[in-house]
């Protein structure tokens, strides 16, 4: 043990609470949610040549260190039962990744058969709430972060794909193994895309992509997390993991938030106005009129042209203090709200805020 993590250790000891948690007394120096990820590793560096660019690993020799946040028993009494969504990750006959609902009383059977159980967006109190509240307070973000943790048996994880956020991997007991993009195959990707396994290229009507070469050291690192070790990827980092022996992990992750959902709040919430309904309804669906070289059917070209002057007029109302006041509304939501409601619930949310 280092002597910060034995100075670490005494701060718990000294609170009388957690090992190394961020909820201790007020007299108590207390670790930063990004120096319990980064540890030492210089903010600055971190912000300027990672973040969103490079993936990176760090092993903090510090089976501890994310011990207060989550443990196999707790994952299992509680975890399972105040989380957004739970559901049970397995191989199936093809070797795809496949998933299903779990009610919270099946998680332990489930486990027991040999298939990850995987619950979304925990509910953000006690610990992890505080993590999450020191989290924003050092990354600067209208999106609010969530944690989704994941308990694998032997053996099972997840083949390789890539998510559209990105993603704080925090081991918290048991060890899992990683084969992970040093860099993003993409930038600010749309959709996650999980690869097929038996294919060799993917093609969708945006993209086609090759079968990522797992083996290619020069683009991928073979990474084994132990307990305390993070691994941090930008969104669009290709990567796949399995569990050794056992694992139980965390993520970290935080949806984005562009600046056209900020555009739209504004629209929908700041400057409501009728014209904007028009913009939400249909276009096209008349009996199918012949088309003309490269227009559209004639009445289609018509209302498209009308819909856009309506927009032009609508989006040169906006100015900067409506960007900001949509900015801090998103920040009030909360990762649930972002995560599993739909339009109209996000809309009577921030009504309400
Ligand atoms: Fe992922």
């Amino acid at each position: 043990m280092g002597a910060r993590q034995a100075r670490r250790a005494d701060m718990g000891r000294a609170a009388g609470t957690c090992y190394n948690g961020l909820l201790m007394d007020d007299t108590t120096p207390v670790a930063s949610a990004l120096e319990l990820l980064l540890g030492d590793f210089d903010r600055e560096e971190f912000f300027r040549d990672y973040w969103e660019k490079r993936s990176f690993f760090m092993h903090h020799n510090d089976p501890a260190r994310f011990s207060h946040l989550l443990n196999r028993e707790r994952f299992m009494k509680y975890t399972v039962y105040h989380c957004g969504h739970l559901r049970a990750n397995f191989f199936d006959s093809r070797n795809w990744s496949a998933e299903v609902e779990l009610e919270p009383s099946q998680a332990e059977k489930v486990y027991e058969s040999g298939m990850t159980v995987g619950a979304s967006v925990l509910d953000a109190e006690g610990e992890l709430k505080a993590f999450l509240d020191s989290f924003r307070a050092g990354v600067y973000s209208a999106a609010s972060p969530h944690f989704n943790a994941y308990y694998s048996p032997d053996g099972k994880g997840y083949i390789v794909h890539f998510d559209t956020h990105p993603v704080w991997l925090m081991q918290v007991e048991g060890r899992k193994h990683w084969r992970i993009g040093r860099e993003p195959v993409i930038r600010n990707p749309q959709f996650n895309i999980v690869f097929p396994p038996d294919r060799e290229v993917l093609r969708l009507p945006w993209i086609t992509m090759e079968k990522p070469d797992l083996e290619n050291d020069e683009k991928f690192v073979s990474v084994t997390l132990d307990p305390g070790d993070v691994i941090y990827m930008p969104p669009g980092t290709w990567h796949q993991a399995r569990a050794e022996g056992y694992s139980l992990a965390l993520t970290l992750a935080q949806s984005r938030v562009t600046a056209i959902d900020l555009l739209v709040t504004v629209l929908q919430h700041s400057l409501p106005s009728p014209e904007f309904k028009v913009l939400a309804e249909r276009v096209g669906g008349q009996q199918a009129a012949r088309r003309d070289g490269g227009h559209l059917a004639p009445d289609v070209e018509a209302v498209l042209a009308e819909r856009l002057e309506i927009f032009k007029q609508l989006v040169s109302r906006i100015e900067m203090p409506n960007m900001r006041a949509a900015w801090n509304q998103v920040s009030r939501l909360s990762a649930k709200d972002m995560n599993y409601m739909g339009a109209k619930e996000v809309a009577a949310a921030l009504k309400n805020r």
